[in-house]
């Protein structure tokens, strides 16, 4: 197993805060409440955090009246940040926070208004995808607007021993680009992308089945938008495959469905979890800002 993400102290002793992690009912999410993220956090609260990270895949801290430069401190307290390749939705001033939003001002999105449209863990086409990613809620629609996860240790161990060990030895690639025009057609705001973007996100293969480099368990690692095909399989083959693991791994057995509250900030474990944006009617505002963590390469 991998080092944790490094626990970089902050420079002075923090003083410890009175909180609690209650397990959401009936699901593998927690929500983390009396915790203040606009403080730094002690040591000691840090690891309780980063545990109940592993522990639940999903954390919801309740009540946060944070800035975005205060989400990306927090953030970067798991590790490296990673910008997201569509810069044109970078907040400004704050490049590590992408805008996930479905507003426009002047004909113009101000965010990645279809951002999470099919089930995915974020930047799984790079070579080190995400180890993690926070959402922070700005804007909330006064219906719809929920994001699904699904817990993906618990969708490998469902499976039946035989496909287990075959899906155990297979690798699958990964391409930002796989639903790319089908998203633009939906949603022509979306630039073409140049060519130092397509330089950006080449396609990578990962292995089909990974082990969490801090906790060892084993969990899918596939996706409907991402996962293009299965590698040394023949095409309709590895395509009849992933269909069966997409449907599998998405069943309502295995998900949380967030409804979000003023002043969520949501943390998942996109090494643990897929996730989905749930859709909101196009004519009720909904804005979040999203810092993405750098993770390992999966193994
Ligand atoms: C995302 O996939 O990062 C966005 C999820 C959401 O908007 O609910």
């Amino acid at each position: 197993m991998s080092a944790s993400p490094s626990i970089a102290p902050s420079d002075a002793p923090s003083a410890a805060q009175d909180f609690q992690v209650r397990s959401l009912a009936g699901t593998f999410a927690a929500e983390v409440v009396g915790l203040d993220l606009t403080k730094p956090l002690s040591d000691d609260d840090f690891k309780r955090v980063h545990r109940a990270h592993l522990d639940h895949h999903v954390l919801v801290f309740r009540d946060q009246q944070i800035t975005p430069a205060q989400q990306v401190a927090f953030s970067r307290r798991f590790g490296p940040l990673q910008i997201h390749v569509q810069r044109k939705f970078q907040l400004a001033g704050q490049p590590e926070v992408l805008i996930v939003s479905n507003i426009k001002e002047k004909g113009e999105p101000i965010g990645l208004g279809d951002a999470g449209a099919f089930w995915h863990s974020d930047l799984s086409y790079k070579e080190r995808p995400s180890l993690g990613s926070l959402l922070h809620a700005q804007i909330l629609p006064a219906e719809g607007g929920d994001t699904l996860f699904a817990d993906q240790h618990a969708a490998y161990e469902a499976l039946p021993e035989t496909l287990k060990a075959t899906v155990s030895s297979l690798s699958a690639e990964h391409s930002y680009l796989a639903k790319y025009e089908e998203l633009r057609a939906r949603s022509p705001w979306r630039p073409a992308l140049t060519q130092a973007q397509l330089d950006e996100v080449r396609p990578v293969v990962h292995p089909v089945v990974r082990t969490h480099p801090e906790t060892g368990r084993k969990a899918l690692f596939v996706s409907e938008h991402f996962t293009t095909r299965i590698v040394g399989l023949p095409e309709d083959e590895g395509q009849a495959l992933l269909a069966q693991l997409f449907a599998h791994s998405t069943q309502p057995a295995f998900t949380y469905r967030h409804e979000w509250k003023p002043g969520d900030m949501v943390f998942w474990d996109n090494r643990s979890v897929l996730h989905l944006a749930a859709g909101t009617p196009d004519h009720l505002p909904r804005k979040l800002y999203r810092t993405t963590i750098e993770g390992d390469q999966p193994l």
